[in-house]
């Protein structure tokens, strides 16, 4: 029986979570698209044969939607998986779970209330094949214990005017926060965050060095306007060796004595194999499966909060934060 879904939000990522479901995703179908913009939904809805909405909490409630996708804004995502958690539904529920983790810690209470897990969020990365490559050199011991892990997280621009510091730390650096704590199975408990000055009014690259609790260095650049394109890469060091990302192109061009790749300018092409393989795992929990073994939940939303909030006072102050979480409930052992 093929498991119907909803997905939220028809922006950017919302439209490729459709995609995904409509046409990559044996087992699933796409129920309903559902965005405050009705024209936005209709849009995509009409691609795909399929039904338009505008209320996100009716959508979840419908009889004829068994799981949902949220791709709708940041602000949205704790209320509408509570919205799932009370309607008994699993939700994959895109990255952050939100920007307050006093917000996440109220979807981490109603999961417990429910007695078991409802979410899973779009961390992706744990599916890329890059970043489980990496995870394997540790696991493996191919490069010894971890030492550093360094991470570069560049966009061509930024596509808000007012784009802040303190946003590259809540909005672009929550992946880099996750996938630090996901390689070194290890929690961050100190961050140190700066700028470079700029010659221009565009927000400049935040660095970022993070400690684990094990003594290990993590170094973060979010860099929103590097103008060439965008660019997101790791290398991660061991005691024996070091595993870094390859840029990943299909071709190469040779010309005028130069050796050339271009920057894809779309992160859902970097990605695409990601995003397939997470709605994938997302598909067989749904379908009676266990939590997914990769999956981030709401207990790693909670703590990539944590980490975009110190980091936040970390840029504010100039001063190293402590990075503080509460005790890791049992229930997400
Ligand atoms: N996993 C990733 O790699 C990745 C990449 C980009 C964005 N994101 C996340 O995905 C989310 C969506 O990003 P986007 O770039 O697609 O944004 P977008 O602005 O393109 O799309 C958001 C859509 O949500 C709709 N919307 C707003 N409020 C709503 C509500 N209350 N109910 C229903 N629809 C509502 C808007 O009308 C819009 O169509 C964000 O939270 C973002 O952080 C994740």
């Amino acid at each position: 029986m093929s498991i119907k879904i909803a997905v939220i939000g028809a922006g950017i990522m919302g439209a490729d979570h459709a995609r995904i479901v409509a046409e990559d995703l044996p087992g699933a179908s796409l129920s309903v698209v559902c965005d405050m913009d009705l024209a936005r939904a209709q849009a995509i809805a009409d691609i795909y044969e399929t039904e338009a909405a505008t209320d996100p909490e009716t959508t979840i409630a419908r009889g004829d939607v068994d799981a949902v996708i949220v791709a709708s804004p940041d602000f949205t995502h704790a209320p509408l998986s509570l919205a799932c958690i009370a309607a008994g539904k699993k939700v994959m529920c895109e990255k952050p779970l939100s920007q307050s983790s006093s917000e996440c810690l109220g979807v981490m209470q109603a999961e417990e209330a429910a007695g078991k897990k409802h979410v899973m969020l779009g961390f992706m990365r744990r599916y890329d094949p890059a970043y489980i490559q990496m995870k394997r050199a540790l696991t493996d011991g191919i490069i010894g214990r971890a030492l550093m892990l360094h991470n570069w997280h560049r966009n061509g621009s930024t596509p808000a005017t007012d784009f802040t510091g303190a946003m590259a730390i809540t909005n672009s650096a929550p992946h880099e926060f996750d996938i630090l704590r996901y390689l070194l199975d290890s929690e961050a408990v100190s961050i140190t965050a700066t700028q470079p000055a700029r010659s221009d009014d565009k927000v400049a690259p935040v660095v970022m060095v993070l400690q684990t609790v094990d003594h290990q260095i993590v170094t973060i650049e979010v860099n929103n306007n590097a103008a060439y394109g965008y660019d997101v890469k790791a290398e991660l060091v061991g005691e024996t060796g070091s595993i870094a990302t390859n840029h990943v192109s299909y071709v190469r061009l040779d010309k005028e004595a130069l050796k050339s790749v271009g920057h894809d300018p779309d992160w859902r092409n970097r990605y695409a194999e990601a995003y397939r393989q997470q709605n994938r795992a997302f598909l067989r929990w749904v379908q009676g499966g266990d939590y997914p073994e990769l999956a981030s939940s709401s207990w790693d939303g909670y703590a990539a909060a944590v980490i975009a909030e110190t980091g936040v006072k970390a840029l504010e102050t100039g001063i190293r934060q402590d990075i503080t979480l509460i005790s890791k409930p049992e229930f997400y052992a």
